[in-house]
C-alpha cells in the first residue's frame, strides 16, 4: 500500500522506515528542509540503532522517499500518518498546533478520499478538532475519515518495538478506515502474533496518555518508595525485585533513580493532567506523580551539594546526557535539570555521552566534552551519573579512581554495588540504598 507518514522526527521516520520494510511504499514528509536534505543524502538526523542501514535498504530498493512538500504527500497516498511534534504548551496541555496545521494542508490539497491517522501523541477528542479543521477547510464533496493509531515505541530499541509490538491499537468510526489500517498492519500482525485492538477513537486516543502516565506512575511510586528505605536502612534494590517478582506488579520501570525524563513521559503526564481537568476531572495523583518526580531531583542535588559543601570551582564529571541509554534524545533528560544548576553554582562541568553530545551541544555549545569516560573523570571532584548507559556500567573503576581529584560518585542510576564501591575506595552515593 501507499503510505504518507507526515513528521518525519524519532516516530515518523522509525515508523515509515519498518513499513517501507515490510512492503509498503512510503513517502515520508517534513517542513524541516534540512532534516529532508540530510536523509536525502544517506545520513541520519537523529540516533536509533539498526534505523540507518534499514533506511538505506529501503531507499535504495524505491520503497522509501523523502519530501519536503506536504502537497506532494497528500497527493502520494490515501493514508496519511501524522506523526509531528506535540510538545508542551504554555499552561502545561498539548501544543497540537503542528497536527491542526497538517490537518489544514492536507484538507486544502486533497482532491479525493483521504484517511487521517493520528500517530502523535494527542489528547482525548483531538479527533473530533481535527475532523472539524479537515471539513472546514477541504472541499464539501470530499469524503475523508480520521482515525487514532497511537504509538507505543521506545527509543533506544523502537525498531524491535515496531516489528514485535505489545499490542496494536486503533480507533476508528467507519469501516472503511478500520480495514485500511488492518491492511497496513497485517504483515506485523501476522508475524508477531501481538493483538490488533480496534475502539472508537476516544478510546485509543485515551489508551496513549493513560498508558504512559501508568508507566511515570511507576517510577515515581518506586521512587517514593526508595526516600522510605533511605530513612529506614532498607534497600530499594532488594525491595524493588522482591515487588516485581509478583506478577501482577511486574519487574519494570521499578528502577529508582533521578525520575523520569524524556520527549514523553513529562508532556504526556502533564496533557493528561490538564485535559482531565478541562473535562471536569482534578487528577491528583498525576499532580503528584509530578511533583515526586521533580523532588527526586532535587533530593539527589542535595546529595551533591552535602557531598562538595561548596559547589563554586569543583569539577563535576557528569556521564550520561541522553535521557536513556541507546538514544540522541536530550529533550527533558535529567542531565538538562542537573548541569544548569551546577553551572549556577559555578561548578567546572565535565560532560561524556557516546551519542547525544551533538544534540546536547545545539543547547550548550561552549562546555567541555569528552569522547573518553576516564578523560572526563580526569581531576573530577565528583562523577555524577546520570544515564544508565552499558559503558558507564563497564567503565574500568580502577582508572577512574585513579583519574579523579576525590573518588566521590552520585550514581543517580544505581549502576554499582554500594559495599563493592567503598571496599575500592570510593565514596558511593546512590538512590534507596545505605
Ligand atoms: N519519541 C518517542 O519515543 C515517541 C513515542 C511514542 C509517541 N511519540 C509521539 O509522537 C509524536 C512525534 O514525536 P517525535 O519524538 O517523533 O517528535 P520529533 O520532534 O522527533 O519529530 C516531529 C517532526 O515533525 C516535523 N513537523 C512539525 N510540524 C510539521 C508540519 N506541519 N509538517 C511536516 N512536518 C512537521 C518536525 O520538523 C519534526 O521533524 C509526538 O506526539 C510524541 O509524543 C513519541
Amino acid at each position: 500500500m501507499k503510505i504518507t507518514i507526515v513528521g518525519t522526527g524519532y516516530v515518523g521516520l522509525v515508523t515509515g522506515t519498518c513499513f517501507a520494510e515490510i512492503g509498503h511504499d512510503v513517502l515520508c514528509v517534513d517542513n524541516d528542509e534540512r532534516k529532508i536534505k540530510v536523509l536525502k543524502s544517506g545520513q541520519m538526523p537523529i540516533y536509533e540503532p539498526g534505523l540507518e542501514e534499514m533506511v538505506h535498504r529501503n531507499v535504495a530498493s524505491g520503497r522509501l522517499k523523502f519530501s519536503g512538500s506536504i502537497e506532494e504527500g497528500t497527493a502520494f497516498a490515501e493514508v496519511i500518518f501524522i506523526a509531528v511534534g506535540t510538545p508542551p504548551g504554555y499552561k502545561g496541555q498539548a501544543n497540537l498546533s503542528y497536527v491542526e496545521q497538517v490537518g489544514r494542508k492536507v484538507a486544502e490539497h486533497m482532491t479525493g478520499y483521504r484517511l487521517l491517522v493520528e500517530k502523535s501523541t494527542v489528547p482525548v477528542n483531538t479527533a473530533e478538532q481535527l475532523k472539524r479543521t479537515v471539513a472546514k477547510y477541504s472541499r464539501s464533496d470530499i469524503d475523508f475519515d480520521v482515525a487514532s493509531n497511537p504509538e507505543f515505541l521506545r527509543e533506544g530499541c523502537a525498531i524491535d518495538d515496531a516489528f514485535k509490538p505489545d499490542r496494536i491499537v486503533v480507533g476508528v468510526e467507519s469501516e472503511r478506515a478500520g480495514k485500511l489500517l488492518q491492511a497496513i498492519y497485517d504483515p506485523i500482525v501476522k508475524k508477531s502474533g501481538c493483538e490488533f485492538l480496534q475502539m472508537n477513537i476516544a478510546s485509543a486516543e485515551l489508551t496513549k496518555h493513560a498508558s504512559n502516565s501508568f508507566l511515570a506512575m511507576k517510577i515515581s511510586y518506586i521512587n517514593a518508595v526508595s526516600r522510605v528505605c533511605e530513612l529506614a536502612g532498607a534497600d530499594i534494590e532488594q525491595v524493588a525485585h522482591g515487588m516485581g517478582l509478583d506478577k501482577r506488579i511486574g519487574p519494570r520501570f521499578l528502577d529508582a533513580g533521578v525520575g523520569y525524563g524524556g520527549s514523553c513521559f513529562p508532556k504526556d503526564v502533564d496533557a493528561f493532567v490538564h485535559i482531565a481537568d478541562h473535562l471536569g476531572y482534578d487528577f491528583e495523583l498525576l499532580k503528584e506523580v509530578q511533583r515526586i518526580n521533580h523532588s527526586q531531583r532535587e533530593h539527589v542535588m542535595k546529595k551533591i551539594q552535602h557531598e562538595l559543601w561548596v559547589i563554586q570551582d569543583k569539577t563535576v564529571a557528569v556521564l550520561g546526557l541522553a535521557f536513556k541509554p541507546e538514544t540522541d534524545d536530550v529533550r527533558e533528560a535529567p542531565s538538562l535539570y542537573f548541569i544548569p544548576q551546577l553551572l549556577e553554582a559555578r561548578a567546572r562541568v565535565k560532560l561524556w555521552d557516546p551519542v547525544a553530545q551533538e544534540k546536547f551541544k545545539e543547547l550548550h555549545p561552549t562546555l567541555d566534552y569528552y569522547s573518553d569516560i576516564v578523560e572526563c573523570a580526569k581531576d573530577a571532584d565528583l562523577l555524577l551519573i546520570l544515564t544508565d548507559w552499558p559503558q558507564v556500567k563497564g567503565m574500568d573503576l580502577v582508572k577512574i579512581k585513579g583519574a579523579m581529584r576525590c573518588p566521590v560518585i552520585v550514581d543517580g542510576r544505581n549502576l554499582f554495588d554500594p559495599e563493592d564501591m567503598k571496599n575500592r575506595g570510593f565514596t558511593y552515593h546512590c538512590v534507596g540504598r545505605a
